[in-house]
Protein backbone atom coordinates (compact mmCIF):
# COMPACT_ATOMS: atom_id res chain seq x y z
CA UNK A 1 0.00 0.00 0.00
CA UNK A 2 1.23 3.31 -0.54
CA UNK A 3 0.28 6.73 1.29
CA UNK A 4 1.21 10.41 0.20
CA UNK A 5 2.21 12.37 3.61
CA UNK A 6 1.67 16.48 2.35
CA UNK A 7 3.79 19.25 4.07
CA UNK A 8 2.01 20.11 7.47
CA UNK A 9 0.07 23.35 6.69
CA UNK A 10 0.09 24.86 10.46
CA UNK A 11 2.14 24.52 13.47
CA UNK A 12 1.27 21.25 15.75
CA UNK A 13 -0.05 21.81 18.92
CA UNK A 14 -2.21 19.55 21.42
CA UNK A 15 -1.62 16.46 23.50
CA UNK A 16 -1.74 12.52 21.97
CA UNK A 17 -0.66 9.35 23.62
CA UNK A 18 1.07 7.03 22.01
CA UNK A 19 0.58 2.79 22.20
CA UNK A 20 2.57 0.93 24.85
CA UNK A 21 6.13 -0.21 24.85
CA UNK A 22 6.84 -2.91 22.83
CA UNK A 23 10.14 -4.30 24.42
CA UNK A 24 7.93 -4.16 27.55
CA UNK A 25 4.65 -6.15 25.70
CA UNK A 26 6.99 -8.95 24.64
CA UNK A 27 8.36 -9.41 27.86
CA UNK A 28 5.29 -9.25 29.84
CA UNK A 29 3.66 -11.82 27.68
CA UNK A 30 7.22 -14.23 27.65
CA UNK A 31 7.41 -13.87 31.49
CA UNK A 32 3.91 -13.83 32.17
CA UNK A 33 3.62 -17.14 30.34
CA UNK A 34 6.48 -18.85 32.83
CA UNK A 35 5.30 -17.33 35.95
CA UNK A 36 2.92 -19.02 38.51
CA UNK A 37 -0.16 -17.54 38.32
CA UNK A 38 -2.41 -15.09 36.01
CA UNK A 39 -0.96 -11.37 35.03
CA UNK A 40 -3.03 -9.01 34.03
CA UNK A 41 -1.62 -6.27 31.95
CA UNK A 42 -3.02 -2.93 30.33
CA UNK A 43 -1.36 -0.54 27.59
CA UNK A 44 -0.34 -3.86 25.79
CA UNK A 45 0.91 -2.95 22.10
CA UNK A 46 -1.11 -4.80 19.31
CA UNK A 47 1.15 -4.30 16.58
CA UNK A 48 2.20 -7.39 14.49
CA UNK A 49 5.54 -8.10 16.90
CA UNK A 50 3.90 -8.53 19.92
CA UNK A 51 1.10 -10.64 18.44
CA UNK A 52 3.66 -12.60 17.12
CA UNK A 53 4.76 -13.37 20.92
CA UNK A 54 1.47 -14.21 22.14
CA UNK A 55 0.63 -16.36 18.95
CA UNK A 56 4.20 -18.56 19.83
CA UNK A 57 3.26 -19.52 23.54
CA UNK A 58 -0.11 -20.09 22.23
CA UNK A 59 1.27 -22.79 20.41
CA UNK A 60 2.60 -23.94 23.54
CA UNK A 61 -0.17 -24.54 25.42
CA UNK A 62 -0.40 -20.74 27.27
CA UNK A 63 -3.91 -19.44 27.22
CA UNK A 64 -3.88 -15.76 26.48
CA UNK A 65 -7.03 -13.39 25.97
CA UNK A 66 -6.74 -10.23 24.59
CA UNK A 67 -9.77 -7.49 24.78
CA UNK A 68 -11.56 -6.42 21.81
CA UNK A 69 -9.08 -3.00 21.54
CA UNK A 70 -6.59 -5.97 21.96
CA UNK A 71 -4.57 -3.36 24.74
CA UNK A 72 -5.59 -5.53 27.87
CA UNK A 73 -4.26 -8.76 27.76
CA UNK A 74 -4.66 -11.74 30.70
CA UNK A 75 -1.91 -14.06 30.38
CA UNK A 76 -2.43 -17.32 32.25
CA UNK A 77 0.90 -18.67 33.42
CA UNK A 78 1.98 -22.22 33.45
CA UNK A 79 4.97 -22.04 35.43
CA UNK A 80 8.64 -22.50 34.44
CA UNK A 81 8.72 -25.59 33.50
CA UNK A 82 4.51 -26.13 32.38
CA UNK A 83 4.81 -25.29 28.27
CA UNK A 84 4.19 -27.74 26.12
CA UNK A 85 5.69 -28.91 22.82
CA UNK A 86 4.31 -26.83 19.59
CA UNK A 87 2.65 -28.90 17.45
CA UNK A 88 3.60 -26.54 14.46
CA UNK A 89 6.62 -24.03 13.58
CA UNK A 90 6.77 -20.95 15.88
CA UNK A 91 6.73 -18.07 13.43
CA UNK A 92 8.10 -14.72 15.22
CA UNK A 93 6.95 -12.65 11.68
CA UNK A 94 9.12 -9.50 11.39
CA UNK A 95 10.17 -9.76 14.80
CA UNK A 96 13.74 -9.62 16.01
CA UNK A 97 12.95 -9.61 19.96
CA UNK A 98 10.28 -12.25 19.88
CA UNK A 99 12.87 -14.81 18.05
CA UNK A 100 16.10 -14.28 20.07
CA UNK A 101 14.70 -14.02 23.32
CA UNK A 102 11.99 -17.08 22.51
CA UNK A 103 15.47 -19.41 21.54
CA UNK A 104 17.03 -18.55 24.93
CA UNK A 105 14.16 -19.94 26.43
CA UNK A 106 13.27 -22.68 24.06
CA UNK A 107 17.21 -24.01 24.43
CA UNK A 108 15.97 -25.34 28.14
CA UNK A 109 12.78 -26.79 27.40
CA UNK A 110 11.76 -30.75 27.95
CA UNK A 111 10.73 -30.70 24.29
CA UNK A 112 12.10 -29.78 20.21
CA UNK A 113 10.83 -26.74 18.80
CA UNK A 114 11.46 -25.12 15.13
CA UNK A 115 11.57 -21.37 15.25
CA UNK A 116 11.24 -18.87 12.10
CA UNK A 117 9.75 -15.64 10.93
CA UNK A 118 9.36 -13.89 7.68
CA UNK A 119 11.80 -12.98 4.54
CA UNK A 120 13.81 -10.29 6.80
CA UNK A 121 13.71 -12.19 10.01
CA UNK A 122 15.56 -15.07 7.95
CA UNK A 123 18.60 -12.76 6.98
CA UNK A 124 19.19 -11.56 10.44
CA UNK A 125 21.82 -12.72 12.69
CA UNK A 126 21.42 -15.10 14.82
CA UNK A 127 24.64 -17.19 15.54
CA UNK A 128 24.92 -13.89 18.42
CA UNK A 129 22.68 -15.60 20.47
CA UNK A 130 23.35 -19.17 19.38
CA UNK A 131 26.51 -19.15 20.44
CA UNK A 132 26.64 -18.43 24.04
CA UNK A 133 23.13 -20.37 24.03
CA UNK A 134 25.38 -23.52 23.02
CA UNK A 135 28.26 -22.81 25.52
CA UNK A 136 25.58 -23.02 27.86
CA UNK A 137 25.00 -26.40 26.25
CA UNK A 138 22.06 -25.68 24.29
CA UNK A 139 21.26 -27.33 20.91
CA UNK A 140 20.50 -25.40 18.14
CA UNK A 141 20.75 -25.79 14.74
CA UNK A 142 20.36 -23.12 11.86
CA UNK A 143 18.50 -25.31 9.54
CA UNK A 144 19.78 -23.52 6.35
CA UNK A 145 23.06 -24.03 7.71
CA UNK A 146 23.62 -19.71 7.26
CA UNK A 147 23.59 -18.97 10.69
CA UNK A 148 19.65 -17.35 10.69
CA UNK A 149 16.53 -18.18 11.29
CA UNK A 150 14.36 -21.18 10.75
CA UNK A 151 16.14 -22.94 13.53
CA UNK A 152 15.72 -26.07 15.27
CA UNK A 153 16.32 -26.08 19.12
CA UNK A 154 16.51 -29.70 21.17
CA UNK A 155 15.56 -28.63 24.91
CA UNK A 156 18.55 -29.24 27.14
CA UNK A 157 19.84 -29.02 30.97
CA UNK A 158 21.83 -25.91 31.00
CA UNK A 159 25.08 -24.36 32.85
CA UNK A 160 25.62 -21.17 33.81
CA UNK A 161 28.58 -19.12 31.93
CA UNK A 162 30.01 -16.18 31.75
CA UNK A 163 29.72 -14.54 28.22
CA UNK A 164 31.10 -11.31 27.44
CA UNK A 165 29.52 -10.39 24.15
CA UNK A 166 30.76 -7.91 21.39
CA UNK A 167 27.88 -5.85 21.06
CA UNK A 168 25.62 -3.97 23.51
CA UNK A 169 22.37 -5.63 22.86
CA UNK A 170 19.30 -6.29 24.84
CA UNK A 171 17.75 -9.35 23.00
CA UNK A 172 21.49 -10.72 23.27
CA UNK A 173 21.55 -10.24 27.08
CA UNK A 174 17.64 -11.12 27.28
CA UNK A 175 18.27 -14.37 25.83
CA UNK A 176 21.24 -15.87 27.91
CA UNK A 177 19.35 -13.92 30.91
CA UNK A 178 15.95 -15.98 30.47
CA UNK A 179 18.41 -19.32 29.71
CA UNK A 180 20.27 -18.52 32.77
CA UNK A 181 16.96 -19.21 35.02
CA UNK A 182 16.70 -22.82 34.00
CA UNK A 183 20.61 -22.96 34.11
CA UNK A 184 22.66 -25.66 37.01
CA UNK A 185 24.67 -21.95 37.88
CA UNK A 186 24.98 -17.74 37.84
CA UNK A 187 24.91 -16.67 34.65
CA UNK A 188 26.85 -13.69 33.52
CA UNK A 189 26.63 -11.52 30.85
CA UNK A 190 28.93 -8.36 30.18
CA UNK A 191 28.00 -6.23 27.74
CA UNK A 192 30.41 -3.06 25.96
CA UNK A 193 27.54 -0.54 27.68
CA UNK A 194 24.28 -0.87 29.71
CA UNK A 195 21.88 -1.92 26.57
CA UNK A 196 17.68 -1.64 27.77
CA UNK A 197 16.96 -2.94 30.79
CA UNK A 198 13.40 -4.04 30.72
CA UNK A 199 13.96 -8.06 31.50
CA UNK A 200 16.09 -7.41 34.34
CA UNK A 201 13.61 -5.15 36.13
CA UNK A 202 10.76 -7.40 35.10
CA UNK A 203 12.53 -10.40 36.33
CA UNK A 204 13.48 -8.60 39.78
CA UNK A 205 9.77 -8.02 40.08
CA UNK A 206 8.66 -11.58 39.49
CA UNK A 207 10.99 -12.65 42.04
CA UNK A 208 13.96 -13.58 40.43
CA UNK A 209 17.51 -12.53 41.51
CA UNK A 210 19.19 -10.41 38.93
CA UNK A 211 22.53 -8.17 39.40
CA UNK A 212 23.74 -5.28 37.96
CA UNK A 213 27.01 -3.75 37.74
CA UNK A 214 28.76 -0.97 35.77
CA UNK A 215 32.46 -1.73 35.57
CA UNK A 216 34.92 0.93 36.16
CA UNK A 217 35.68 0.73 32.26
CA UNK A 218 31.85 1.51 31.62
CA UNK A 219 30.72 -2.37 30.63
CA UNK A 220 27.38 -3.76 32.36
CA UNK A 221 28.25 -7.07 34.20
CA UNK A 222 24.74 -8.61 34.72
CA UNK A 223 24.21 -12.02 36.76
CA UNK A 224 20.77 -14.12 36.88
CA UNK A 225 20.84 -16.69 39.45
CA UNK A 226 18.79 -20.00 38.61
CA UNK A 227 15.25 -19.91 39.41
CA UNK A 228 12.49 -22.43 40.33
CA UNK A 229 9.53 -20.05 40.09
CA UNK A 230 8.63 -16.93 38.94
CA UNK A 231 5.42 -14.86 41.04
CA UNK A 232 3.19 -13.63 38.55
CA UNK A 233 2.76 -9.74 38.67
CA UNK A 234 0.79 -8.45 41.45
CA UNK A 235 -2.00 -6.53 40.36
CA UNK A 236 -2.40 -4.99 37.45
CA UNK A 237 1.50 -4.82 35.30
CA UNK A 238 0.88 -0.96 33.16
CA UNK A 239 3.11 -0.63 29.97
CA UNK A 240 4.04 2.66 29.71
CA UNK A 241 3.65 4.39 26.06
CA UNK A 242 6.74 3.29 23.72
CA UNK A 243 9.71 6.13 23.66
CA UNK A 244 10.33 4.77 20.11
CA UNK A 245 6.52 5.66 18.99
CA UNK A 246 6.96 8.86 20.87
CA UNK A 247 9.89 9.73 18.93
CA UNK A 248 8.22 10.14 15.75
CA UNK A 249 5.65 12.57 17.02
CA UNK A 250 8.72 14.33 19.37
CA UNK A 251 10.45 14.67 15.82
CA UNK A 252 7.48 15.78 14.35
CA UNK A 253 7.41 18.77 16.84
CA UNK A 254 10.95 19.71 16.18
CA UNK A 255 10.65 19.71 12.37
CA UNK A 256 7.32 22.15 12.13
CA UNK A 257 7.96 25.91 13.01
CA UNK A 258 5.73 27.47 15.61
CA UNK A 259 4.44 23.34 17.10
CA UNK A 260 3.92 22.88 20.91
CA UNK A 261 2.88 19.33 21.63
CA UNK A 262 3.18 17.08 24.64
CA UNK A 263 3.21 13.30 24.53
CA UNK A 264 1.75 11.40 27.71
CA UNK A 265 2.63 8.79 29.58
CA UNK A 266 5.87 8.13 28.33
CA UNK A 267 8.13 5.37 29.45
CA UNK A 268 11.42 7.75 30.12
CA UNK A 269 13.88 4.27 31.23
CA UNK A 270 17.11 6.15 31.16
CA UNK A 271 18.42 2.86 28.98
CA UNK A 272 15.76 4.23 26.22
CA UNK A 273 15.58 7.90 26.68
CA UNK A 274 18.97 9.02 24.68
CA UNK A 275 16.97 10.68 22.05
CA UNK A 276 16.18 13.02 24.35
CA UNK A 277 19.70 13.73 25.32
CA UNK A 278 21.00 13.90 21.86
CA UNK A 279 17.88 16.56 21.22
CA UNK A 280 18.83 18.42 23.74
CA UNK A 281 22.31 18.41 22.69
CA UNK A 282 21.05 19.60 19.47
CA UNK A 283 19.61 22.93 21.42
CA UNK A 284 15.48 21.37 21.08
CA UNK A 285 13.31 22.73 23.83
CA UNK A 286 12.05 19.67 25.02
CA UNK A 287 10.86 18.99 29.16
CA UNK A 288 9.51 16.25 31.26
CA UNK A 289 6.24 16.45 32.91
CA UNK A 290 4.76 14.72 35.72
CA UNK A 291 7.40 12.19 36.39
CA UNK A 292 5.44 9.08 37.91
CA UNK A 293 6.17 5.78 38.40
CA UNK A 294 4.45 2.79 35.54
CA UNK A 295 5.22 -0.94 37.47
CA UNK A 296 9.55 -0.84 37.66
CA UNK A 297 9.44 1.87 34.69
CA UNK A 298 9.68 5.58 35.04
CA UNK A 299 7.13 7.27 32.86
CA UNK A 300 6.13 10.90 31.85
CA UNK A 301 4.54 13.68 29.80
CA UNK A 302 7.12 15.05 27.80
CA UNK A 303 6.41 18.98 25.88
CA UNK A 304 7.96 19.41 22.78
CA UNK A 305 8.33 23.25 21.61
CA UNK A 306 9.69 23.74 18.13
CA UNK A 307 13.04 25.73 18.18
CA UNK A 308 16.14 26.18 15.89
CA UNK A 309 18.26 22.94 15.81
CA UNK A 310 22.17 22.69 15.38
CA UNK A 311 24.41 19.60 14.25
CA UNK A 312 25.81 16.98 17.10
CA UNK A 313 28.20 13.99 17.22
CA UNK A 314 26.09 10.59 18.52
CA UNK A 315 28.11 7.94 19.34
CA UNK A 316 29.39 5.55 21.76
CA UNK A 317 27.10 4.65 24.82
CA UNK A 318 24.58 7.14 23.83
CA UNK A 319 23.69 4.28 21.31
CA UNK A 320 22.11 1.61 22.50
CA UNK A 321 19.87 3.76 24.51
CA UNK A 322 18.31 5.25 20.93
CA UNK A 323 19.06 2.44 18.52
CA UNK A 324 15.87 2.32 17.03
CA UNK A 325 15.13 6.18 17.08
CA UNK A 326 18.08 6.66 14.90
CA UNK A 327 16.28 6.81 11.43
CA UNK A 328 14.06 10.02 12.95
CA UNK A 329 17.06 11.50 14.36
CA UNK A 330 18.90 11.49 11.55
CA UNK A 331 15.27 12.94 8.88
CA UNK A 332 15.47 15.61 12.15
CA UNK A 333 19.23 16.08 11.40
CA UNK A 334 18.45 17.59 8.08
CA UNK A 335 16.73 20.50 9.53
CA UNK A 336 19.81 21.62 12.06
CA UNK A 337 22.70 24.23 11.05
CA UNK A 338 25.70 22.33 10.24
CA UNK A 339 26.58 18.52 10.14
CA UNK A 340 25.29 16.14 12.13
CA UNK A 341 27.63 12.80 12.74
CA UNK A 342 26.35 9.54 13.51
CA UNK A 343 28.97 7.27 14.33
CA UNK A 344 29.11 3.77 16.82
CA UNK A 345 26.24 2.25 14.90
CA UNK A 346 26.67 -0.28 12.70
CA UNK A 347 24.21 -2.65 14.20
CA UNK A 348 21.80 -0.20 12.30
CA UNK A 349 22.66 -2.35 9.48
CA UNK A 350 21.26 -5.43 11.03
CA UNK A 351 17.90 -4.26 11.91
CA UNK A 352 14.48 -4.82 9.98
CA UNK A 353 16.39 -3.40 7.14
CA UNK A 354 19.81 -2.06 6.69
CA UNK A 355 18.79 1.49 8.18
CA UNK A 356 21.74 3.82 7.25
CA UNK A 357 21.51 2.45 3.60
CA UNK A 358 17.72 3.19 3.75
CA UNK A 359 18.12 6.67 5.36
CA UNK A 360 20.88 8.25 3.22
CA UNK A 361 19.04 6.72 0.11
CA UNK A 362 15.87 8.27 1.59
CA UNK A 363 17.37 11.47 2.56
CA UNK A 364 19.39 11.98 -0.95
CA UNK A 365 15.98 11.20 -2.90
CA UNK A 366 14.09 14.17 -0.34
CA UNK A 367 17.04 16.34 -1.55
CA UNK A 368 18.68 16.08 1.32
CA UNK A 369 22.74 15.72 1.60
CA UNK A 370 23.95 12.72 3.50
CA UNK A 371 26.80 10.30 3.37
CA UNK A 372 27.17 6.60 4.37
CA UNK A 373 30.20 5.68 6.93
CA UNK A 374 31.34 2.47 7.62
CA UNK A 375 29.57 2.49 11.32
CA UNK A 376 26.94 5.16 10.79
CA UNK A 377 26.21 8.06 8.44
CA UNK A 378 26.51 12.32 8.07
CA UNK A 379 23.82 14.37 7.89
CA UNK A 380 24.26 17.39 6.00
CA UNK A 381 22.12 20.31 7.52
CA UNK A 382 20.14 22.78 5.75
CA UNK A 383 19.20 25.34 9.12
CA UNK A 384 15.84 26.05 9.57
CA UNK A 385 15.05 26.51 5.75
CA UNK A 386 14.94 23.27 5.19
CA UNK A 387 13.86 22.75 1.16
CA UNK A 388 12.59 19.10 0.55
CA UNK A 389 11.85 17.31 -2.89
CA UNK A 390 8.18 15.60 -3.16
CA UNK A 391 9.81 12.00 -4.45
CA UNK A 392 8.67 8.50 -3.44
CA UNK A 393 10.48 6.48 -0.88
CA UNK A 394 11.29 3.04 -0.76
CA UNK A 395 10.44 1.79 3.00
CA UNK A 396 12.13 -1.31 2.38
CA UNK A 397 9.16 -2.54 4.50
CA UNK A 398 10.57 -1.11 7.43
CA UNK A 399 8.42 0.19 9.73
CA UNK A 400 10.91 2.18 11.35
CA UNK A 401 11.38 3.69 7.97
CA UNK A 402 8.14 4.37 6.70
CA UNK A 403 7.22 6.48 10.03
CA UNK A 404 10.51 8.88 10.06
CA UNK A 405 9.80 9.66 5.97
CA UNK A 406 6.21 10.06 7.06
CA UNK A 407 7.36 13.03 9.83
CA UNK A 408 9.91 14.44 7.35
CA UNK A 409 7.38 14.88 4.53
CA UNK A 410 5.63 17.30 7.29
CA UNK A 411 8.65 19.89 6.90
CA UNK A 412 8.42 20.46 3.13
CA UNK A 413 7.17 23.63 1.46
CA UNK A 414 3.63 23.98 0.53
CA UNK A 415 2.71 21.49 -1.89
CA UNK A 416 5.61 19.05 -1.34
CA UNK A 417 4.58 15.33 -0.99
CA UNK A 418 6.23 12.02 0.37
CA UNK A 419 4.85 8.76 -0.95
CA UNK A 420 5.83 5.99 1.25
CA UNK A 421 5.98 2.54 -0.58
CA UNK A 422 4.58 -0.31 1.17
CA UNK A 423 3.78 2.28 4.39
CA UNK A 424 1.50 -0.91 5.64
CA UNK A 425 4.80 -2.12 7.65
CA UNK A 426 4.09 0.11 10.61
CA UNK A 427 1.62 -2.34 11.80
CA UNK A 428 4.72 -3.75 13.42
CA UNK A 429 4.91 -1.95 16.15
CA UNK A 430 2.08 0.66 15.69
CA UNK A 431 -0.80 0.06 14.06
CA UNK A 432 -2.74 3.44 14.34
CA UNK A 433 -0.03 5.24 13.33
CA UNK A 434 -1.54 6.53 10.43
CA UNK A 435 -4.76 7.97 12.13
CA UNK A 436 -2.45 9.45 15.30
CA UNK A 437 -0.34 11.31 12.83
CA UNK A 438 -3.20 12.34 11.05
CA UNK A 439 -4.90 13.69 14.08
CA UNK A 440 -2.03 15.49 15.23
CA UNK A 441 -1.24 17.68 11.93
CA UNK A 442 -5.11 18.69 11.90
CA UNK A 443 -4.18 19.72 15.58
CA UNK A 444 -7.34 17.57 17.13
CA UNK A 445 -6.43 15.84 20.24
CA UNK A 446 -5.41 12.25 20.36
CA UNK A 447 -5.96 10.77 23.53
C1 LIG B 1 14.99 -4.72 21.58
C2 LIG B 1 16.33 -4.49 21.53
C3 LIG B 1 16.98 -3.76 20.45
C4 LIG B 1 16.00 -2.95 19.62
C5 LIG B 1 14.76 -3.74 19.29
C6 LIG B 1 14.07 -4.19 20.57
C7 LIG B 1 14.44 -5.50 22.72
O1 LIG B 1 17.62 -4.68 19.59
O2 LIG B 1 16.60 -2.50 18.43
O3 LIG B 1 13.84 -2.96 18.55
O4 LIG B 1 13.22 -5.45 22.94
O5 LIG B 1 15.22 -6.15 23.40
P1 LIG B 1 19.12 -5.23 19.88
O6 LIG B 1 19.11 -5.94 21.14
O7 LIG B 1 19.41 -6.14 18.72
O8 LIG B 1 19.98 -4.02 19.88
Amino acid sequence: MKITVRSASMPLHGTIIVPGDKSISHRAVMLGALSDGTTHVSGFLNGADCLSTISCFRKMGVEIALSPDESEVVIHGKGMHGLTAPKDILDCGNSGTTTRLLTGILSAQAFTSVITGDESIQKRPMKRVMLPLREMGADIRSIYENDCAPMEIHGKRLHGITYVSPVASAQVKSSILFAGLYADGSTTVIEPSLSRDHSERMLQALGASVQTEILPDGRAKITVEPCRSLTAYPGTLEIPGDISSAAYFISAAMLVKGSDLVIRNVGINPTRAGILEAYQSMGADITLENKRLAGSEEMADIHVRYHKLHGTEIGGVLIPRLIDELPVIAAVAASAEGETIIRDASELKVKESNRIRAMVEGLMKTGISADETEDGMVIHGQGTDLKIQSTEIDTKKDHRIAMTFAVLALAGDLNTAITLKDAECIRISYPSFFEDFKKVVDNRECL
